[in-house]
């Protein structure tokens, strides 16, 4: 399948828009730029045809092709994550505080690729189907996905499959990972506050001490995955912010503190979920307090299907790309709620370099992907638009 091959002119394009990319990060929802430069790429690959959809960042385009083949869409995020980048990179970030630390550059640059060989397809009249191109924005903070869907995402496009993909440093360049079953968690995001009663630091029977309560709450949640978890299930409970204090005279009213939950099973999120309920709720009450828990929207696991995995793997023998196997992530992925409206899979593709003395990780300030990974992933978007037309 040497033509699905990208060639080094073509190759070198997306390498330039993807650093480019880099040297421009943009946080979720403010991915204007980015997207004036997507869909400037886009324009100038003659069979492809931007899609209106009512949202102010990422772009949607189609490539028809010349048959009654399946609609396949295939998607990559844009948007970049709120830290300073550490690298020595010649094309490292010229915004202070916003990095593409979780390589969406990449996985942008990637689906712009599999656009010009799928280009280079339908004019040679072997692209029997028709190429849904979802470039989503604000994937890091697990919206974006629901953003296009509410936009009207699918009454726009019907797709009969959908593709989408990650960089993973853990995994070498050349490798891409088919995995069964789940591979990313379900997650829920929750603000607690617990409201109490202040007053002056020298009187405590008088007030009622929120901080107090909290530490309790704290301690109290760590025994949901100690003691209600089945051992064979993932999950994570963990608080990452309390905020609340005041000079050391005065006990406050009120206290509050954010956290997650994951897990790579659904059953055990809502176990987790209910069990915060009732611990803050009645540790609240046992310290004279009031508790409120908020809760962010929900985002599943990312669970690729017998049958998509199969699929899958049929795609990627288009390729150079060696299978390889990792184990499943607890990170979340906003790719997860597409399943419920088209059979999903998503693959992670490897992207360190054999020689790279260490990994960086996703997130971290000195992230960095192995370009050369970067032609694997842009024929494995390709392949897996053209697999299900054979
Ligand atoms: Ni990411």
């Amino acid at each position: 399948m040497a033509q699905y091959r990208l060639s080094e002119t073509e190759y070198q394009r997306i390498l330039d828009f993807k650093r480019n990319m880099h040297m421009h990060p943009e946080l979720s929802y403010r991915e204007v730029r980015t997207t004036g430069k997507i869909k400037a790429f886009l324009e100038s690959i003659p069979s492809c045809r931007i899609l209106p959809l009512p949202v102010e960042t990422g772009v949607v385009a189609r490539i028809e092709g010349s048959g009654d083949g399946p609609e396949i869409m295939l998607r990559a995020d844009i948007d970049a994550l709120p830290q300073t980048e550490e690298t020595e990179d010649p094309w490292k970030s010229l915004t202070p505080g916003v990095m593409h630390a979780c390589g969406h550059d990449f996985h942008t640059a990637a689906l712009l690729g599999a656009a010009l060989i799928l280009d280079r397809a339908k004019s040679q009249g072997e692209l029997p189907g028709c190429v849904d191109l979802v470039f989503q924005p604000a994937e890091e903070v697990t919206t974006g996905a629901s953003t296009l869907i509410r936009a009207g995402l699918f009454d726009r496009i019907h797709p009969d499959y959908c593709f989408g993909l990650h960089n993973w440093p853990s995994v070498k360049s050349g490798q891409v990972v088919c995995r069964e079953g789940a591979l990313m968690a379900a997650k829920r995001n929750f603000e607690i506050r617990i409201l109490g009663a202040g007053g002056h630091g020298s009187m405590p029977h008088l007030n009622i001490d929120p901080i107090v309560c909290a530490a309790a709450i704290v301690q109290s949640l760590q025994t949901v995955v100690s003691r209600n978890t089945d051992p064979r299930d993932a999950v994570v409970l963990s608080i990452n912010m309390l905020s609340g204090g005041s000079p050391d005279n005065l006990v406050v009213d009120q206290v509050a503190m954010r956290g997650t939950i994951r897990s790579l099973s659904d059953e055990a999120l809502d176990r987790t979920i209910d069990r915060t309920e009732v611990i803050t709720e009645k540790t609240a009450q046992a310290y004279e307090c009031r508790s409120e828990i908020l809760w962010e929207d929900r985002v599943p696991a990312v669970c690729n299907t017998a049958e998509m995995t199969r699929l899958a793997k049929e795609c990627a023998k288009l390729t150079d790309c060696v299978l390889a196997d990792a184990s499943p992530s607890l990170a979340s992925e906003d790719f997860a709620l597409y399943r419920s409206y088209v059979p999903s899979f998503f693959y992670w593709v490897g992207s360190s370099a054999e020689d790279d003395p260490g990994v960086e990780e996703l997130h971290r300030c000195r992230f960095h992907t192995d370009d050369r990974a970067l032609a694997a992933a842009a024929e494995l978007f390709a392949a897996s638009a053209i697999r299900p037309c054979i």
